[in-house]
């Protein structure tokens, strides 16, 4: 999809660099909608969370800094909503090196899979493809890309903390 992000100097831009939930529901709706990716509702990330979950904390966080930063806050929210987009268990066990090499091929996989559903800019393709990096070696070629990277991990180390509470709480 292409952005209809503009760069705006003036006053009024100022009014609407405040994040709305409404504008972030109308960006990602047709991604959020589809039924491969509602299916991620089933799969697991961080043990008491689903992807899609993940996927939409990822987005929305990422939606609000860039439009924040006034960066390309359209094109970053729907790459980030699509960053996790694949369909596997990566902690199944049974398939030889599917939890060793996750976190290098998965980008990749979650980018094909985007593909075949969705049409994709270069900005939204480099958050799928780049979102693990450093260990994507390659570095990302958009801010917005980077701070996918960041909210990825933040969105993923509260996930883990939140499941880490819990256990202690029940010890
Ligand atoms: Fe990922
Ligand atoms: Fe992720």
């Amino acid at each position: 999809m292409n952005s209809e992000f503009t760069k705006e100097n003036n006053e009024t831009s100022l009014i609407f660099a405040k994040p709305s939930i409404n504008e972030f529901k109308s960006i990602i709706n047709d991604i959020a909608t589809n039924p491969n990716v509602l299916s991620l509702k089933n799969r697991v990330q961080h043990k008491n969370k689903s992807r899609y979950y993940h996927c939409l904390c990822v987005s929305f966080y990422t939606y609000a800094i860039c439009k924040k930063l006034k960066l390309d806050y359209v094109s970053a929210a729907r790459g980030a909503m699509l960053h996790d987009f694949y369909y596997y268990d990566w902690r199944d066990k049974k398939v030889e090196g599917q939890k060793k090499f996750h976190a290098f091929r998965h980008p990749r996989i979650a980018l094909n899979n985007a593909k075949e559903l969705f049409e994709l800019n270069e900005l939204e393709q480099d958050i799928i493809v780049k979102h693990m990096w450093p260990l994507t070696l390659k570095l990302p070629a958009h801010r917005e890309s980077y701070i996918v990277t960041l909210v990825d991990k933040y969105c993923a180390s509260r996930e883990i903390i939140r499941l880490l509470r819990k256990k202690i709480k029940f010890l």
